[in-house]
């Protein structure tokens, strides 16, 4: 027996650090940890003592023998990943072992003399509270952690899909760090808009941003303004109740969505659209929205990828929960035989080979979609969009692709073609990546700004990429308050307590 790790795993290594064994690969000092989907347990070195599914913040492990339906695949992803020789560890590992990564212990680096920092942390998302989880259980820093929106947790609040309830956790390892006595909460002030940069580096040691990248991508096609065309973001958020998002932002009454991009986003709007709301009833999920899935029509959605299956930019694993989905079928549209090749020629571990007993149709786009029997997602590969169609509302897409251009009939499109950050208020910015320019999360040209998360590394990578990120910001700015390189603040913490009351929300 053994445990296993499951979709749900957002590789924040958590578990890596518990394991006595070293059975849980790969880790955040092994090459593959920067691409890999999820992480993996070595079912034949595990000696089953549950310590991993004890620390999992988002409940992703659970022993082989509890896995059900389409969880029980995760016993052969775990075992599967130890089979490839590049993964296979050299020395079979006969515990105990003692590892030398985990959370840092910054500790070790600050003088006995050395006062408490005052830090801002702007923005309240994994990123933001990992870093605040460090300088809280590591130094004996006071953070203001502020944010723009009246309730705090970032894309997990508003972006993890509803029907995630175990990702949504990691929300619950976060709150608690909000009530923290050496922590000053301020929702609902917007830096840059309530205070500015200057303000807050004035009245603290440091200020690490965290702002996230706040802007859908566009399609930069025709028509993608039309009434009924939107980002897929903005579909979840609506899902989560974003403030931002009015509850009629949608109407669900077209019997085809097509969704543009393939990534996870993607899929998350795709399920949500498709799964029966009588299963979405017991999530988080807005009234407003859960009202409207139960009165909508939608049928079918369509999901659509420039290139082919072998560049999906979702993981395998939110593909597989897909399959599951139930009252749901997968379809690859069978439109272009180089489709078929990619998936039939893809070897085990390539993704294309993911979607090998998916079945494949070349649908025709001049019929509705059927009315009854179960609802469909249509992965279209080799596409892209070329025009969002209509007069007063979208009434097509266009796409185009090796096989020619084709109008997909459809009442809503959205663009799920990834984010990226917009500038900082009083911060460098670099327009070709959307990104802050930084050394080691320390802001180019300014010194005692830093940056983690997505404005720092670009919109990719799940909720645990963001750890290991934190770790290296509050590095560098322990570093530099240790070697003296942070401005001295003039603004006392009572003087900018009283700013934020004024200029709150
Ligand atoms: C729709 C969606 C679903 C996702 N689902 C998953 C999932 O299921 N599992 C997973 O592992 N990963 C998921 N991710 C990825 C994950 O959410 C990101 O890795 C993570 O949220 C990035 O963290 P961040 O802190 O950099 O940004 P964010 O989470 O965006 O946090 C940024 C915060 O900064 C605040 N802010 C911005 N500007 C200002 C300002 N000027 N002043 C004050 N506050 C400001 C914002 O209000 C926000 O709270 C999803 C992403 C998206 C877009
Ligand atoms: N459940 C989860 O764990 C979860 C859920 C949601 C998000 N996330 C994470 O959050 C990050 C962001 O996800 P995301 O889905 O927003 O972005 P993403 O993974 O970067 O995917 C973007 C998709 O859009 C496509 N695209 C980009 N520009 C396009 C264009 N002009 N026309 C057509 N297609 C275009 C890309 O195709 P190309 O590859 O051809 O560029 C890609 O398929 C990812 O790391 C993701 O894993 C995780
Ligand atoms: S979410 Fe973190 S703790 Fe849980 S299995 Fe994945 S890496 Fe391990
Ligand atoms: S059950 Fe124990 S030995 Fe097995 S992977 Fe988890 S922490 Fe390691």
């Amino acid at each position: 027996m053994a445990f296993a790790i499951t979709q749900t795993c957002c590789s924040d290594a958590t578990c890596v650090s518990v394991c006595p064994v070293n059975c849980i690969h790969p880790t955040p000092e092994e090459r593959a940890f920067g691409s890999t989907e999820m992480l993996h347990i070595d079912p034949k070195s595990c000696i089953d003592c549950g310590a991993c599914a004890d620390a999992c913040p988002v409940d992703a492990v659970l022993p082989v023998e509890r896995l059900t339906g389409g969880q029980r695949e995760y016993a052969r992803i775990n075992a599967a990943y130890y089979e490839t020789e590049e993964h296979r560890p050299e020395q079979p590992v006969r515990g105990p072992v003692f590892h030398d990564w985990g959370a840092p212990s910054f500790d070790r680096v600050l003088p006995p003399d050395f006062g408490p920092l005052r830090v801002a942390v702007v923005g309240t998302g994994p990123a933001g509270m990992y870093a605040a989880r460090d300088l809280l259980l590591h130094t004996p820093a006071e953070v203001t952690l502020i944010d723009r929106l009246p309730v705090a947790g970032g894309l997990v609040r508003y972006g993890v899909a509803p029907d995630h309830p175990s990702t949504k956790k990691a929300g619950e390892s976060f709150a608690r760090f909000l009530t923290h006595p050496r922590v000053r909460l301020c929702l609902g002030l917007e830096v840059g808009g309530g205070v500015t940069a200057d303000e807050l580096a004035a009245h603290h040691d440091a200020v690490i941003y965290a702002v996230g990248a706040q802007e859908a991508r566009r399609l930069g096609v025709p028509g993608e303004d039309r009434p009924g065309s939107a980002a897929a973001t903005e579909f979840v958020a609506w899902c989560n109740g974003h403030p931002d998002v009015a509850p009629d932002a949608f109407d669900l009454s077209a019997d085809r969505v097509v969704v543009v991009g393939n990534g996870n986003v993607a899929l998350d709007a795709a399920r949500l659209l498709v799964s029966d709301p009588a299963a979405l009833r017991g999530t988080p999920i807005a009234a407003h929205a859960l009202a409207e899935l139960r009165r909508g029509k939608v049928r079918e959605v369509v999901v659509l990828g420039r290139r082919g299956p072998e560049h999906a930019a979702y993981t395998r694993t939110e593909l597989l929960a897909l399959k599951h989905l139930p009252g749901v079928n997968l379809i690859v549209d069978d439109h272009d035989p180089a489709v078929g090749s990619a998936i039939d020629e893809a070897a085990a571990r390539d993704k294309a080979a993911a979607l090998k007993d998916v079945r494949r149709e070349a649908v025709d786009w001049s019929l509705p979609p059927t009315a009854d029997g179960p609802r469909r997602i249509v992965f279209r590969f080799l596409s892209a969009p070329a025009e969002v169609c209509g007069e007063e509302s979208v009434r097509a897409v266009r796409v185009t692709g090796t096989a020619g251009e084709v109008e997909i009939p459809a009442g809503l499109a959205l663009r799920a073609v990834g984010h990226r950050g917009t500038p900082p208020a009083g911060l460098p910015f670099d327009e070709s990546t959307g990104t802050v320019p930084h050394d080691r999360g320390r802001v180019t040209g300014r010194p005692g700004a830093y940056v983690v998360g997505w404005i720092k590394r670009g919109a990719s990578g799940g909720i645990g990429a963001n750890r290991v990120c934190a770790t290296e910001t509050v590095g560098s700015l322990l570093d530099d308050a240790v070697a003296g390189r942070l401005p001295t603040p003039t603004g006392s913490a009572r003087a900018f307590r009283r700013l934020a009351r004024r200029r709150g929300r």
